[in-house]
């Protein structure tokens, strides 16, 4: 028997059938690395694949390629958020909390490799930002663990959003547990700016190759639509590998293309592992 047809010809050209779009969402779905990413996202994926003419074992395949370069192959080892709640509810000093959070943050590629420089990383990017009301972290990954770095007042609102509900439900119990106002919240930034009100500070941290791979435009859909007086822009300054591949000059030309025609004042600040752009669009 040959294999279901993905697409039907419309007015509109190739439109992917709702029941095969379905079906390659539950096959990525059925997969432990990908089980707890959101389904919206990965059915608009399956539907751009299947929108190309892939057949569905292709399709299948192509998401998952997507979801790994874009959230899966930053985990060092899978996340253990029941073990860590136990972990950090145990912790009976700041010091022991902060040597918890540590050990997790080292699970994540993204927030491992900002280990040796967190506190000064967050005392730079906030630096004369007065009286902070609220941050919002876009694409957050482990980042709002670091929380007893960043010196934010008690009464600063931090908002998180990512795509994996696990992830998100564990750091929703944890500024819960920080008594932090704000919340930890499933948002595709696919589909845009997620519904929070004005912030003060919104963060894209690392967020440009991923973003990118899942949609080239996204990044300077986000500039444009967060409402944000102040955005802290990160790139990572090399790869995965550790590698330098002249990551910092493709970044800064790229962060200069996004910035053209944008009237908007730009600091930039290196670390060892990270380019940071800090834009105000005042
Ligand atoms: C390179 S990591 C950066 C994590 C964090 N910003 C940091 O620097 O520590 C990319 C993060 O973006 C998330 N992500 C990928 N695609 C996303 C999307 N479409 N919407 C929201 N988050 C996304 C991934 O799950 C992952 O946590």
């Amino acid at each position: 028997m040959g294999e279901r047809r993905s697409v039907a010809l419309s007015g509109d050209g190739l439109q992917p059938n709702a029941m095969v779009v379905e079906s390659v969402v539950q096959a990525v779905l059925a997969s432990p690395k990908y089980a707890a990413l959101d389904p919206a996202l990965v059915a608009s994926l399956a539907a751009q694949e299947l929108r190309k003419g892939r057949r569905v074992k292709e399709a299948i395949k192509k998401v998952k390629d997507r979801l790994h370069q874009s959230a899966a192959s930053y985990w060092k080892v899978p996340p253990h958020y029941a073990r860590w709640r136990v972990a950090l509810e145990a912790a009976e000093d700041e010091p022991v909390l902060k040597a918890q959070l540590q050990s997790i943050l080292q699970t994540h590629h993204s927030s491992r490799e900002r280990l040796p420089f967190l506190a000064d990383f967050y005392q730079t990017i906030f630096a004369g930002l007065a009286s902070l009301r609220s941050v919002l972290d876009l694409g957050c990954g482990l980042n709002p663990l670091a929380l007893p770095w960043m010196g934010l007042p008690t009464e600063t609102a931090y908002f998180a959003c990512d795509i994996d509900r696990e992830q998100v439900a564990f750091l929703d119990w944890w500024l819960a547990r920080q008594g932090r106002r704000g919340r930890a919240f499933v948002w595709n930034l696919l589909a845009g700016a997620p519904p929070v009100e004005l912030v003060d500070v919104a963060l894209l941290l690392k967020m440009a190759t991923c973003l990118a791979q899942l949609d080239p435009a996204a990044l300077a859909r986000l500039l444009d639509e967060v409402r944000a007086s102040v955005f802290v822009i990160s790139f990572p300054a090399q790869s995965l590998g550790g590698r330098d591949k002249g990551m910092v000059a493709h970044y800064a030309a790229t962060m200069d293309a996004l910035l053209s025609g944008r009237n908007w004042r730009v600091e930039r600040f290196d670390f060892s592992t990270e380019l940071v752009f800090r834009v105000r669009k005042d």
